[in-house]
């Protein structure tokens, strides 16, 4: 674990205000989700420019399933044609595309577009997009937790056995290194059931600008202002002061 790091190696994101910027601009709020389509777009081109290695989006929550049927219609619309019409350049550009969540609960279409460019950019290596669909933190902790009640049960593993280190293993993102940064947009400072378990010391970055116009310059002050960070994780300033010095 790194105490003070200027580029992050993971970042997560809570791609928020879509609907607020479509009604500021007299659109539709399925309008707003296309915008944030080319904002996210945009931002892996400035993100690998940036060289960084794992970003992780939250596209849609398992409460998000409440919304008006429509709106939730045209959203898994704009995923299946997002990932249909990205996938190519995508993976021209050497990027990993990976989804976590619930996804056995969508369409056949869907879950077909997911699954195939999974396996079309699997070997890439220079970026890893994570899309979060149908995800939501207490699902992914409860979804380890059966998943190791299941492993005791079968006695594959003793209780003795079941430590942190073996949870986090159950949980998404379980590959990656652990979150470096949060960036909400939208201006709302909560974490809407993202990544709970993971983000333990994850650094938090909240700015009112809405999703569609959160451009490279917007990314770029988020960056700024995790670079100026001292993380401590739970020591004090002064001993992480005496190794970065050592
Ligand atoms: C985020 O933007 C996108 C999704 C949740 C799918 P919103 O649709 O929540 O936009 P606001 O918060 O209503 O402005
Ligand atoms: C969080 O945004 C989920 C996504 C960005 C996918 P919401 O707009 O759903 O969050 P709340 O409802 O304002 O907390
Ligand atoms: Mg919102």
């Amino acid at each position: 674990m790194n105490s003070k790091s200027s580029k992050p190696k993971h970042i997560i994101i809570i791609m928020d205000g879509n609907g607020r910027w479509a009604e500021q601009n007299g659109l539709s709020r399925s309008a707003g989700h296309k915008a944030g389509v080319k904002t996210l777009r945009n931002l892996i081109e400035h993100a690998i420019q940036l060289e960084l290695t794992t970003i992780t989006v939250y596209a849609f929550s398992r409460e998000n399933w409440q919304r008006p049927k429509k709106e939730v219609q045209l959203l898994l619309e704009l995923f299946i044609s997002s990932i249909e019409s990205e996938v190519k350049d995508l993976h021209e550009n050497n990027i990993k595309l990976n989804f976590i969540g619930e996804t056995d609960k969508f369409s056949g279409k869907l879950k077909k577009s997911m699954h195939e460019s999974e396996l079309l950019t699997s070997g890439n290596s220079k970026l890893t997009l994570n899309i979060a669909l149908n995800y939501s933190g207490r699902w992914d902790i409860h979804h380890a937790l059966l998943s190791i009640i299941d492993e005791v049960v079968s006695q594959k593993i003793s209780v003795k056995e079941i430590d942190e280190e073996l949870i986090n293993k159950k949980l998404s993102l379980a590959d990656y290194d652990e979150p470096d940064l949060l960036i909400r947009t939208g201006g709302e400072k909560r974490l809407s059931n993202y990544l709970l378990w993971q983000i333990a010391y994850t650094e938090l970055y909240f700015t009112d600008v809405l999703w569609p116009d959160f451009n490279p310059n917007q990314f770029n002050l988020a960056l700024e202002w995790y670079a100026k960070r001292q993380r401590r994780f739970g020591k004090t300033s002064k001993q992480i002061e005496k190794n970065e010095n050592a």
